[in-house]
């Protein structure tokens, strides 16, 4: 098991960027023992972006110019963490589809956020699909009783390492426990075992093919049929049992489980099209001049993200400000796991 400790590497680069706070020892975010910390990515650009444009003047307590954030994929907190312990004019609402990771925000806010802070921010379990619903106003009633509009958002997609380490989430590739991978289990009815074991073979590789990028789709799908015949396929470690011993040796067998998994988590949680309504529905709660951010980590969410923000772009309804930036270099060396993780920023220039 690995242990619960910060990479000492990522604690100095944290340092160096001014951003030690989230990071300072003991581990304020508390994993279960024995499971790793999820590390906010592009952390760095996103406190600038919010600095430049929320608090151009500086942020300053004494003033009273107070903005809103809204966390679109909370988390475990650590991109909200970070924001309200750098701007102390700034009030955040995190919001997660996943009800444990808000009871799990909720449940450590004590040990992880300063009292002052606490009272800065909000946790709610709703969809991102349904920004269009949530306001400043409706999360802080007395401090912005008349704000319907958010200063800035940001979605941060895909799951949490803490989801993926999780014992009941299914998501880890070793994992002995029922292949599930649901962000919400009251909302989705299907796991990703019973999308294996029921799913015709031809619905099996086009979910390889069009969410996992499989080049080998059609061979894994009618590898999963065979074997599932033999016995029902339950978790991920079958799963991964199957393809290692089938596939041929020269093939880099961590990219397929990798690509496959992909597949069955963006289809059983419904992710692409959740973000198309993301896009569509974030536009109007967010106010003039307001900023959005949404950082990606594949190909596919890539797409849908570029080419909504195009379009608003050549409807003259927003400028954009980052496009597909990837981490530094230096983030990168310091956690892998933000490699394919492509930020994209715009500020809302039109009403609406
Ligand atoms: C990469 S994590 C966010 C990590 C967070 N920024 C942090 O620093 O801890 C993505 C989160 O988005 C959540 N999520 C996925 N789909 C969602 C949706 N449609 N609506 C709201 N949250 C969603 C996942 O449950 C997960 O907790």
């Amino acid at each position: 098991m690995r242990p619960n400790i910060i990479k000492r590497g990522v604690f100095n680069f944290l340092k160096a960027h001014n951003v030690e706070h989230i990071l300072a020892e003991p581990v304020e975010t508390k994993p279960k023992e024995g499971h790793e910390i999820h590390f906010p990515v592009h952390l760095e650009t996103t406190i600038k972006l919010i600095r430049e444009n929320l608090f151009p003047e500086g942020e300053s307590k004494k003033s009273d110019n107070f903005q809103t954030l809204l966390d679109c994929t909370l988390g475990t907190a650590g991109h909200s963490k970070t924001f309200l312990q750098t701007f102390p004019n700034l009030y955040v609402l995190g919001i997660d589809l996943d009800k444990r990771m808000i009871d799990y925000v909720s449940q450590n806010a004590k040990e992880t956020f300063k009292e002052e802070e606490i009272k800065r921010f909000a946790a709610q379990n709703h969809n991102f699909t349904h920004i269009n619903k949530l306001s400043p106003f409706n999360a802080f009633p007395e401090e912005f009783h008349r704000r319907e509009k958010f200063d800035c958002f940001l979605a941060d997609l895909g799951y949490n390492s803490v989801q993926l380490e999780g014992d009941d989430w299914g998501l880890a590739y070793n994992s002995k426990q029922q292949l599930d991978m649901r962000y919400n289990k009251e909302t989705m009815k299907i796991s990703a075992a019973d999308l294996l074991n029921t799913s015709p073979i031809y619905d099996l590789e086009e979910i390889l093919s069009k969410f996992g990028e499989e080049p080998a789709a059609n061979f894994i799908a009618k590898l999963i049929v065979k074997e599932r015949k033999k016995k029902k396929i339950e978790t991920a470690q079958e799963l991964k049992d199957i393809l290692f011993n089938n596939m041929n040796p020269r093939t880099d067998k961590y990219k397929v489980l990798m690509r496959v998994f992909q597949a069955l988590r963006i289809t059983i949680n419904n992710e692409l099209q959740n973000l198309e309504s993301f896009m569509e529905n974030s536009f109007d709660p967010l106010k003039e001049n307001g900023i959005g951010m949404i950082i990606t980590f594949h190909s596919l969410e890539r797409q849908v993200v570029v080419q909504h923000l195009k379009e608003l772009k050549k409807k003259q309804k927003i400028k954009i400000l980052e496009l597909n930036l990837p981490p530094s270099e230096q983030e990168i060396t310091m956690n892998s796991k933000s490699k394919s993780a492509h930020l994209h920023c715009y500020k809302k220039i039109a009403p609406n």
